[in-house]
């Protein structure tokens, strides 16, 4: 595996595949490598016979009361874990790299209609920070396939219409979460909880499969349902963000039955801010 820190020496790697005419996966990331990180890019392997990972702790996605500066920066292991699968190039820029100048005279990108609802509402900035890096590392890597987690579904949903939107050439999968044996979903800020909230979290990914499991039965009063399970959270110890079912193609409240519906949930438990979703 090759690493390279700027944006010359990546097009100049990725131009000689393109000559042999081999085609290019991508996995964006932030680092702090775990297995759902890795599954990812086990999956991108099997999708191009070359695949790329960026490791970019991205500026602009964080509200300024966020985790930015203390976001984990685990490059060294973050690269021995993806070396260990036969990933081909990790990116690493830095932060000059990526963003040469001042954050607030770039160029952006927004997908307004899908940033300003569930985790958008707390986190005005976050999906235009979201699309605009994405968007540059696109351009960066020129991959014919992007892999993206499940667990964000709303960057998921942001992301395939960033692609559809902006005619960018990439097909963009989303790749099912991967969860501890007790349902918690992996994430990088798992890693901020204290071993007693690390026992609670769980109940999240309980409430939401108890919510799917009462719409598959036939409930339809989606309010009361997203209450109850606000409530069931709180009671464990939650402060919760959001608890909704929403279409899951756009987001968008579900005008009538039970069809594509997708329960997201936001919650905090002590410094993490959790976030999980379930199809029904
Ligand atoms: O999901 C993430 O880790 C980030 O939002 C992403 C897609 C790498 C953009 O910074």
């Amino acid at each position: 595996m090759r690493t390279v820190h700027t944006i010359a020496e990546l097009r100049a790697q990725v131009a000689t595949w393109r000559r042999a005419g081999e085609r290019v996966a991508f996995v964006p990331t932030m680092g702090n490598l775990h297995r759902g990180h890795i599954h990812l890019v086990e999956r991108a392997r099997e999708r191009a016979p070359r695949t790329v990972a960026s490791v970019f702790v991205n500026p602009t996605q964080f509200g300024p009361n966020e985790d930015y500066a203390g976001y984990p920066r685990t490059l060294e292991d973050d690269a021995r874990q993806l070396a260990a699968i036969g990933l081909d190039v990790l990116f690493a820029p830095t932060v000059a790299e990526m963003y040469p100048r001042p954050l607030d005279e770039m160029t952006q990108v927004a997908v307004p209609e899908l940033s300003g609802v569930l985790c958008g509402a707390s986190r005005p900035i976050h999906f235009r920070g979201v699309a605009t890096v994405v968007s540059k590392l696109f351009n960066m890597v020129q991959p014919d396939v992007a892999l993206f987690g499940e667990k964000d579904w709303q960057q998921l949903i942001v992301i395939r219409r960033l692609v559809a939107d902006l005619d960018f050439p990439i097909e963009i999968v989303g790749v099912p979460t991967v969860r501890e044996a007790d349902g918690l979903a992996l994430s990088s800020r798992n890693g901020y909880l204290t071993a007693e909230e690390r026992a609670i979290a769980p109940v999240l990914y309980a409430t939401l499969t108890a919510c799917a499991e009462r719409v598959r039965a036939g409930e339809r009063d989606y309010e009361r349902l997203a209450d109850e399970a606000k409530a069931r959270l709180s009671a464990a110890g939650f402060r919760p963000d959001y608890f909704e079912i929403r279409r899951a193609h756009d987001l968008r409240l579900p005008a009538d039955g039970g069809a594509d519906l997708r329960i997201l949930a936001a919650a905090w438990l002590g410094r993490a801010r959790l976030i999980d979703n379930l199809a029904v």
